[in-house]
């Protein structure tokens, strides 16, 4: 698909199936996330990889902590966080990775890690390949993020989940750019 209408036409699909993209569909992913713009050339990103047995594991992890915030929870709100990672055969965890920089603050480094994600989702629309961002209280956790092997100055910012989708993508909701786009002029 041309850029342009990739752009203008992405939305998410979030009913995913099998198959996962294949290598070749994913490393058109990845060199367009590391196309986004980049204070400093900081590189503030990073990203895992999920799928098979590891969304089995994503999804025991995030049930066990879920049971240990509420100690109450129900057997069915259990189940429904173990089949949380399922939705998808493949999530690729975005992860901003931010460091000291005396001209580049931590904003910058996460809204550019966004950048890469949002390159991510718009190469995947482009070539056909569903996904969705999500985040959640799991993207915040602290044990999540230690289970994840999080260092200091990570931060979750997606898990991405990517397949095949279930339904064509639907058009994209009419918007009018003169409701965002205006002009200054200094009286
Ligand atoms: C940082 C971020 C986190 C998000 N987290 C969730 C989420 O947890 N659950 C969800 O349904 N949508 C989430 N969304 C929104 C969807 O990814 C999607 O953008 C939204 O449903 C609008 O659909 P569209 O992308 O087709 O316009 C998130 C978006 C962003 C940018």
């Amino acid at each position: 698909m041309d850029a342009i209408a990739a752009l203008h036409q992405r939305v998410s699909t979030p009913r995913l199936t099998a198959p996962g993209p294949t290598s070749e569909q994913l490393n058109i992913l990845f060199k367009a996330a590391l196309r986004a713009a980049d204070h400093g050339n900081m590189r503030p990103w990073r990203f895992l990889i999920v799928e098979g047995e590891g969304l089995a594991r994503l999804g025991e992890l995030f049930a066990r902590i879920a049971a240990t915030k509420n100690p109450g929870i129900t057997q069915a709100e259990l189940d429904r966080c173990h089949a949380l990672p399922q939705r998808a055969p493949m999530i690729i965890v975005s992860i901003a990775k931010c460091q000291v920089n005396p001209k580049v603050p931590q904003i910058e480094q996460i809204i550019s890690a966004g950048a890469a994600t949002q390159n991510l989702l718009n190469a995947a629309f482009a070539i056909d390949v569903g996904a969705v961002w999500r985040t959640g209280d799991m993207a915040y956790d602290p044990q999540v993020k230690q289970a994840l092997g999080l260092l200091a100055g990570e931060e979750i910012i997606g898990f991405i989940y990517v397949g095949t989708p279930t339904v064509p993508p639907h058009a994209p909701r009419e918007q009018n750019p003169s409701d965002f786009f205006s002009v200054w002029s200094q009286e």
